[in-house]
């Protein structure tokens, strides 16, 4: 996990529950985090970025895209990188990079990050949710995220650890269309279950 703000430690968090083990890291020293991770995400190994990326099979970034411009691409090169990052100027101010509305913000972050596959999910939930509407596969009121990627494995690999995590899963089989999970998008900040949200997704597709 890349980011030790709002959300980074809450997807840590339910990706542990889950089963999965976790080393969490911010922009500077695990001491920096220490606390962090050992109230809010007990479990976490927080580690300098470098070091929790080395044996990780899936990195999630979430960092503010106001940050973006100056992260180290090399850092990830030839991982899967789930994209849970919002381009949100009243938050991020204009960053010259995302302006062009023509490309999704995961298509900007994945040719920056040209050696790494990227995945986007867990951006439209906000953090406190996703805790919340957890479910175990089968429950009727079990929620569905969007997951949209170009490489097809990558989006399997990350949809499976969303399963697991407690969510139904809409695969997008683009990271274009992952447009489709920003802000101001069908289903960003909505809790649908899966048809519905395929039903929102695809109307707008459409
Ligand atoms: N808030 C939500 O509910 C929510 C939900 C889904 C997605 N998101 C998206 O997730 C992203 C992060 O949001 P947030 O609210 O969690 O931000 P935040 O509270 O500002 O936290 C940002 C974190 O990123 C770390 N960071 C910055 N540069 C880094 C780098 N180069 N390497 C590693 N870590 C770095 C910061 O560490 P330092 O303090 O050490 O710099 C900090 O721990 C945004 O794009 C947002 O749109 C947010």
């Amino acid at each position: 996990m890349l980011g030790a703000g709002h959300v980074g430690p809450v997807i840590a968090r339910v990706a542990i529950a889950a089963g999965f083990h976790v080393t969490i890291a911010a922009s500077g020293s695990p001491e920096r985090i220490a606390l962090i991770a050992q109230v809010l995400v007990p479990g976490a190994e927080p580690r300098w970025a470098a070091d929790a990326v080395d044996d990780s099979d899936i990195v999630v970034l979430a960092i503010p895209l106001h940050k973006f411009a100056t992260f180290d691409a090399d850092l990830v090169a030839d991982k899967l990188v789930v994209d849970a990052m919002n381009y949100w100027p009243p938050v991020d101010g204009v960053q010259e990079m995302f302006e062009d509305r023509q490309y999704s913000s995961s298509e900007i972050v994945q040719r920056r990050l040209a050696r790494s596959t990227i995945v986007k999910t867990l951006n439209h939930i906000g953090y406190h949710d996703l805790e919340d509407w957890r479910r175990p596969a089968g429950s009727p009121a079990r929620r569905a995220l969007g997951v949209a990627g170009d490489d097809p494995g990558a989006v399997e690999a990350v949809a499976e650890v969303i399963d697991q995590v407690g969510y139904d899963t809409v695969r997008l089989d683009s990271l274009r269309a992952g447009r489709l999970l920003e802000p101001g998008g069908p289903v960003f900040g909505a809790s649908l279950r899966r048809a519905d949200f395929e039903l929102a997704v695809r109307a707008r597709a459409a």
